[in-house]
């Protein structure tokens, strides 16, 4: 599966929206304040940022607080086709691995995922090859 195009334009937007929402990061314990944003199909943005707990467990992380508000305000027809993650001093942020999962529940195929490596430099990465082998023990996603 190739990934998906998707113009500069828009990626310097999601990149714009999840810097904008590391503002609103609830961190307290890591003081890693981490931002993301996607893009859905119908080209609409959504963004959310980590929400710490004192139970650290209970901890949510940026891309699944955007995702939670992208299907609480789309009743779950979110197709997510591009999605940025941000951290608030510019420093390297990938997706961990839970939220790969969580992004691939909604990912068109060939979505991509766009964060800064340990070099510093955003990289454009496709689901598939960010979470190769994805869970599959249903052969499709049940109607919605
Ligand atoms: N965090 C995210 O929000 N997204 C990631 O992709 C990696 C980690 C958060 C979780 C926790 O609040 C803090 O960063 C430190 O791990």
């Amino acid at each position: 599966m190739s990934a998906t195009h998707i113009g500069d334009r828009d990626v310097d937007e999601l990149i714009r929206l999840a810097t904008e929402a590391t503002e609103f990061a609830y961190a307290p314990y890591s003081r890693f304040r981490v931002g993301a944003a996607l893009m859905t199909g119908g080209g609409q943005f959504y963004s959310g940022a980590n929400v710490e707990n004192r139970s650290y467990p209970l901890s949510i992380c940026a891309e699944r607080a955007a995702v939670t508000k992208a299907v609480n305000e789309r009743r779950a027809d979110l197709e997510i086709i591009a999605i940025a993650v941000a951290e608030s001093k510019g420093g390297p942020c990938a997706p961990c691995g839970g939220c790969r999962q969580v992004i691939s529940e909604f990912a068109r195929a060939g979505a991509i995922l766009i964060y800064k490596d340990g070099r510093g430099i955003f990289k454009r990465v496709a689901i598939e090859e960010a979470l190769p082998e994805a869970l599959a023990f249903l052969t499709e996603i049940p109607p919605r």
